[in-house]
């Protein structure tokens, strides 16, 4: 365990791990070759989340627009994706992390969706950190999804269209059974969302950073837990009744 102490901690956070080609590239790598060295900060990252004891780790891994990429790529990508899944479901096992993966998942070949299974079932009843990895994942595939199982029920009687509410929507969204991200990162030095969760990060609280996702190790990572702990969250209301309200 770690004595590192931080006030106001996240309960949960969702990363976007961008940069990995430009690692690649600066190194005269191939850019795929980015793509396994940032397995590491994976680690780093579960690792510190665990021993802080955050919640929830969401991690963007694959989004659905990553499919544009050129064919090698996205194969090597899907490569990794099994591998690394077989190399670490034990180990995530053992640390008590419940792993689960949001998207789309029927694109993928029928052994990736097998590893995913099994690593799911294997860590279901875990009750530490949820790691969520999102894969063939947007934040407009999951509104839509969302919006056709509230459409569902309306066509059976169930609901009403009127009595809808966000509560309902976000019930049938992807991260439904978590808290809604505290604390949102992205490497690589670009500020967008690129499609990751849109509904959920209406309060988030966002923090950019130019370091690449293969350099982002443990004190990369306590710098933005820093940043977010400086922050007031005011939920629309005024500095001073959030004050008050301590
Ligand atoms: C993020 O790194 C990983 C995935 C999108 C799979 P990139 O591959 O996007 O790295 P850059 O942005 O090209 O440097
Ligand atoms: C977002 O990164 C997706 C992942 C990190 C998995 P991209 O590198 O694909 O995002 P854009 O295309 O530059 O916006
Ligand atoms: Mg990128």
């Amino acid at each position: 365990m770690s004595t590192e102490e931080f006030a106001n901690l996240p309960r949960h956070v969702a990363i976007i791990m961008d940069g990995n080609g430009r690692w690649a590239k600066k190194r005269f790598l191939p850019r795929y070759a980015g793509h396994p060295a940032g397995v590491e900060s994976v680690r780093q990252a579960v690792q510190l989340c665990t021993d802080l004891g955050i919640e929830v780790l969401t991690l963007f891994a694959f989004s659905s627009e990553n499919w544009r990429r050129p064919q090698q790529e996205v194969g090597l990508l899907m490569e990794l994706f099994i591998k690394v899944l077989d190399q670490e479901a034990e180990k995530l096992h053992r640390r008590n992390v419940r792993l689960k993966i949001i998207g789309d998942r029927s694109a993928f070949s029928s052994k990736l969706q097998d590893y995913i299974t099994r690593s799911e079932a294997l860590t279901k009843n875990n009750t530490g950190l949820q790691l969520i990895i999102a894969a063939n994942y947007g934040g407009r595939w999951d509104i839509v999804q969302a919006t056709q199982k509230l459409a569902v029920q309306v066509q059976k009687g169930l609901l009403n269209p009127q009595d809808i509410t966000s509560e309902h929507l976000n019930q049938m969204t992807s991260l439904a059974d978590v808290p809604e991200p505290d604390l949102f990162i992205r490497t690589g030095g670009e500020q967008r969302i690129s499609n990751f969760l849109l509904w959920q990060l209406a309060y988030t609280e966002f923090y950019f950073t130019d370091t690449l996702w293969p350099d982002f190790k443990r004190d990369a990572f306590k710098l933005a837990l820093n940043s977010f702990a400086s922050r007031q969250r005011r939920f629309g209301q005024t500095g001073e009744q959030v004050e008050k309200s301590k």
